[in-house]
């Protein structure tokens, strides 16, 4: 019997008292797809090394700076096959393309980059290297997320009319000077948006994801409520559809009482769907003229399609990680595909470089229509 060897896995960003760090690794410990070996894993050697000892990495394979570590593993017969980005935004760009100019697969959080600048950069490192990028919008990771996205293609809903989504916090709802609020008001490492750019291309990605539509115009009004504060921390922006639908995104994180309250709801002419990731089991189908569908989780086995995206039986509650880590899992599928030689998975549903170009996009053209009295601006243009 073949003995199932995890995929070699190194991670950049992510030391202590990081973030998002952590869900990375265990989203990609769930399925035992994946072995972390190796770290750069914060802004300063003592720091990197002190994290890495926590973790039980070898002390050889702990290093100051990302550099260095692409570097060595690349050299090494037994070195990683797959880096997790999991920086400060305007790091997304350098250290993905210094792994994937030296063959090593990348799965990099969101925004792609910092700058439309570096998001071009790395597009021509990902042409040009063998290896796979993947960016990590875990929500559309969530199986009642993938079956909304089926049943809007299999045409349930009719034609879409309405997309309207919302991701609101409330953590920067006064000045901060927490680590991660630190660098995110600053444009310099979080890039030109502020809660566009931090949740408003998750939301963005999330009704794509679903809709398979990308809006052709939008008018943004964009506003820093907290004096002082360099980047936006609220946005209410109009959409517009190539066909007619219209839509609406807002984001905030200045909105006391909401905790990470992402919700989409999509309408069409025989009907709708509504989802919110503070109850992310549910998805309700409401047909026109008929009783509300709630739609649960079904879990492994059952014939539901999003069954595939579970992992435990209906009743015990799946969340956050579990969506997260199904990203991990459809990468690793797609990275051993292609060291066999076999065609990658299709559809390959993980979010990669086009989604990371379209929310770059996004934020660029909310800054410009903001910048022009909220005027319609094109979303790609
Ligand atoms: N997908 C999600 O749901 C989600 C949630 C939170 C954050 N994020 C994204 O993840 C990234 C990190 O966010 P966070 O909240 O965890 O930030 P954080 O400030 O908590 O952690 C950043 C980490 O990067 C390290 N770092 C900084 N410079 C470095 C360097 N030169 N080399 C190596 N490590 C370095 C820091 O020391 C720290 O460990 C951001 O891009 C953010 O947008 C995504």
């Amino acid at each position: 019997m073949k003995r199932h060897v995890p995929l070699r896995l190194g991670m950049v960003g992510g030391g202590a008292g990081a973030l998002i760090g952590n869900v990375h690794r265990i989203a990609a410990r769930i399925d035992g797809e994946f072995q972390l070996v190796a770290g750069a894993l914060s802004s300063t050697p003592e720091k990197a090394q002190q994290s890495a000892a926590t973790l039980g990495i070898a002390e050889d394979r702990a290093y100051d700076n990302f550099e260095k570590m692409a570097e060595t593993e690349s050299a090494r017969e037994d070195g990683i096959e797959v880096v997790a980005i999991c920086t400060p935004n305007h790091l997304h760009g350098p250290a993905s393309k210094a792994f994937l100019d030296r063959g090593i697969h990348v799965i990099c959080d969101k925004p792609l980059t910092a700058t439309m600048a570096q998001a071009r950069e790395l597009t021509e490192a990902a042409k040009s290297s063998g290896a796979l990028f993947f960016l990590t919008h875990n929500y559309s990771g969530y199986p009642q997320i993938r079956l909304a996205r089926e049943m809007v293609a299999r045409g349930d809903l009719g034609k879409i009319r309405l997309v309207m989504v919302e991701y609101a916090q409330d953590w920067l709802t006064e000045p901060s000077d927490s680590k991660q609020a630190e660098w995110r008001s600053d444009p310099e490492r979080a890039g030109a948006g502020g809660a566009i750019g931090d949740i408003g291309t998750h939301a963005f990605q999330l009704a794509r994801f679903v809709t398979g539509m990308l809006p052709e115009k939008l008018a943004a009004d964009l506003t820093a409520f907290v004096p002082g504060r360099k980047l936006d921390d609220n946005a209410n922006v109009l959409m517009r559809y190539a066909g007619g639908a219209k839509g609406t995104l807002w984001c905030s994180q200045v909105a006391p009482g909401t905790e990470n309250g992402l919700k989409l709801r999509v309408y069409g002419d025989k009907g709708g769907l509504e989802w919110a990731h503070e109850a992310p089991e549910t998805l309700w189908f409401t047909p026109f003229g008929e009783a509300a569908r709630k739609l649960r989780r079904g879990g492994p086995g059952t014939t539901d399609s999003a069954a595939e995206s579970s992992r435990i039986p209906a009743g015990h509650p799946e969340g956050y990680l579990e969506g997260f880590a199904n990203l991990y899992r459809e990468a690793a599928a797609a990275i051993r595909a292609q060291q066999e030689g076999r065609p990658l998975p299709d559809p390959l549903l993980v979010p990669d470089l086009q989604d990371g170009l379209e929310g770059l996009h996004f934020i660029d053209a909310c800054i410009r229509s903001d910048e022009a009295d909220n005027g319609w601006v094109e979303v790609m243009p």
